[in-house]
């Protein structure tokens, strides 16, 4: 059942100091100011408020600290604010760290959601009445594509890395209070993002990050791996979306038709840079270095968006390279933003805005 808008509805959304939790944050903030949404971070290395400056005072906002893997913390959480939906980002989200400390990921990424679902039955009793829990997942829970095809809703899981095995045993866990405990839930499961407040560990920001200091760009094996890109802003639509008007216990592949090898990608990207940087055409192509590959490396990813396209009437709005030539303007126009990532400073702005 879709939930229907309307005023005095209370939105626990997990994750929301992170890369697409604050779009999805500061899209909520705006577009409902009969809601109150309510953004729980445990403000990891990940984690940055300043992505948030521009809505922090708006009154239907509220910030808490707090880890989703703290099972009492949440408990409390919930009886004290009564949620009336839960959209769920929060995560530890970077392939390459899952390789590093894959029970970081566990705790956070399975402990984590399963305490949030524990919580959500508890407090709401069966009283399922506009209630929703949304979990937001990736398509790497279905593995690797070969040369061709795409992942649909119906495609097999077969997770790779311990950051999407993480992921795709939250989808099941989500999945499964809904068939156990009849808890109504939406799923989406979505391809790369990129855009504005990126963390620069992330192929895109990494790299302008890069181009900007001339520093190398580490290319991981022959750079033959494809991604499907989609602009963050897209994707923080899609989730408002499937937010209200999902069906319950479904899940909606979200991607952009916009598939790039890895090569194709990080030349495009040096090129729009050289331009705007006013260097000479092929300067930032030298900073390219192939390096060692990513273990398990995922050859292709590709999203078949038809589903919520044709039930939600949901499509990407840029292209590839409108959405990186926003992007590139991004990072260029808030160097602040950038150097207080790059010197760690952001990680003072919680005390500094909310414990004076
Ligand atoms: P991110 O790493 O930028 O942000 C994650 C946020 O979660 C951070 O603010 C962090 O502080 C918070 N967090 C981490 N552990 C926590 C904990 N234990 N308790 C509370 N908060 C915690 O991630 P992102 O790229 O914005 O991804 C958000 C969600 O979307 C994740 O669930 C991810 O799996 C999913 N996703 C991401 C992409 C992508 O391309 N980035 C694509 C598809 C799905
Ligand atoms: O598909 C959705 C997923 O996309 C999300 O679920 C993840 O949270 C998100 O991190 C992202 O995962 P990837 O591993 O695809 O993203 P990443 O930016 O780390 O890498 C993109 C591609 O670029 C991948 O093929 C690895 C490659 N890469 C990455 C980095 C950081 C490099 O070649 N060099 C690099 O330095």
């Amino acid at each position: 059942m879709p939930i229907s808008h309307g005023q005095n509805h209370t939105v626990l959304i997990t994750g929301g100091a992170g890369f697409i939790g604050s779009h999805v944050v500061r899209k909520m903030v705006m577009a409902y100011p009969g809601y109150l949404i309510v953004n729980l971070d445990k403000l990891t290395y990940a984690g940055n408020l300043e992505n948030l400056k521009d809505v922090e005072n708006y009154p239907n906002y509220r910030f808490i600290k707090g880890d989703i893997a703290d099972g009492y913390f949440i408990n409390d959480l919930f009886s004290n604010w009564n949620f009336d939906g839960v959209i769920h980002l929060a995560a530890e989200s970077h392939v390459d760290r899952s390789i590093e400390e894959p029970l970081e990921f566990v705790k956070t990424n399975v402990l984590g959601t399963v305490n949030l679902l524990n919580a959500s039955i508890q407090n709401w009793k069966k009283n399922y009445e506009r209630k929703r829990f949304y979990h937001i997942s990736t398509d790497e829970v279905y593995g690797s594509l070969g040369d061709t095809g795409f992942f649909s809703e119906k495609t097999s899981y077969k997770p790779n890395s311990p950051y999407s095995a993480s992921k795709a045993s939250s989808d099941h866990f989500v999945r499964s209070y809904g068939e156990t405990y009849g808890l109504p839930y939406v799923i989406s499961n979505c391809s790369n993002n990129y855009g504005p407040y990126q963390f620069p560990e992330k192929l895109i920001p990494l790299f302008i990050n890069n181009i900007i200091q001339n520093k190398p760009l580490p290319v991981y094996g022959n750079g033959k791996n494809t991604r499907d890109w989609l602009f963050v802003e897209d994707h923080a639509n899609a989730i408002d979306l499937v937010y209200h008007k999902g069906i319950n216990k479904e899940s909606y592949n979200i991607g952009g038709f916009n598939e790039r090898q890895n090569i194709d990608l990080v030349k495009l990207l040096c090129s729009l840079m050289d331009k705007r940087l006013f260097r000479n055409e092929g300067e930032s192509e030298k900073l390219i270095t192939f390096v060692k590959d990513r273990p398990g490396h995922d050859l292709r990813y590709a999203i078949d968006a038809t589903k919520i396209n044709k039930k939600l009437g949901w499509k990407s709005s840029v292209t590839l390279e409108e959405g990186l030539e926003m992007t590139i303007d991004w990072y260029l126009a808030n160097d602040d933003w950038l150097n207080h990532v790059n010197s760690g400073e952001y990680q003072d702005y919680y005390k500094m805005r909310y414990k004076q």
